[in-house]
């Protein structure tokens, strides 16, 4: 049976207020799936003392970091003050590349930041052409045009991809993003090469994203 990866991917959505709604409706009939939840720089305090509270098995990260070290750069966040709070980190997604100019250099310098402090990084990728910076754990291949459209890459295609990525990059871990939904995920994880997904606006309904956890473990 495949390990699976999930990490939802919160974007610019929600507030503090939002936190207790959304972990209450949340659950999880296997444990055994890791979840990674990518919030919010602010609300990753409250998230990670309710997740504690709550003894829910959630794995927090964030959705971007500074190519700098903590220092005079304002309104960066730094590695390390994420890693205070989280374990994994998003770098390279086709937002920050398309609305904030990111360019291959620059990302580069987030992977070294992260790695830096031993973040775990979540790299994605338009398709497999693009370059991958050593020492990503996981990559995401997300195909811009699936991206909140509601319309998703084939599983046949995204298998192909994937494939290919993981023979150029020897990253073994490569999952899926581009418009999963808890009705199509099991036609992604059923392939053979893909290993996840990162689902972003079905994460943000929590009952929809349980279901979501439960079709990929059980067709996985
Ligand atoms: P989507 O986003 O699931 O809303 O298409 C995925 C992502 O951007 O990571």
């Amino acid at each position: 049976m495949k390990k699976l990866f999930i990490a939802g991917n919160w974007k610019s959505n929600y507030g503090v207020a939002n936190i207790s709604e959304w972990l209450g409706k949340f659950s999880l009939t296997r444990e055994d799936v890791p979840v990674i939840l990518c919030v919010p720089f602010t609300l990753l305090y409250d998230m990670k003392q309710q997740i504690q509270s709550r003894g829910i098995p959630i794995t927090l990260g964030a959705q971007n970091v500074s190519p700098f070290e903590e220092g005079a750069y304002t309104g960066e966040i730094a590695a390390s003050q994420i890693k205070e709070l989280a374990l994994w980190v998003i770098i390279g997604h086709s937002e920050r590349r398309k609305f904030f100019f990111e360019t291959d250099q620059m990302l580069q310098k987030k992977v070294e930041q992260a790695k830096r402090v031993g973040l775990k990084i979540i790299y994605c990728v338009p398709d497999d052409n693009s370059s991958v910076p050593i020492g990503v754990d996981v990559i995401a291949y997300e195909p811009v045009w699936a991206i909140g459209s509601g319309v998703s890459d084939t599983p046949e295609n995204a298998n192909k991809v994937i494939e290919s990525i993981k023979s150029k990059t020897n990253v073994p871990t490569v999952i899926y993003g581009g418009s999963v939904t808890d009705q199509n995920v099991s036609s992604f994880v059923n392939t053979y090469a893909i290993d996840g997904v990162l689902p972003g606006g079905a994460s943000l309904d929590p009952e929809k994203f349980s279901l979501l956890i439960k079709a990929a473990s059980e067709h996985s």
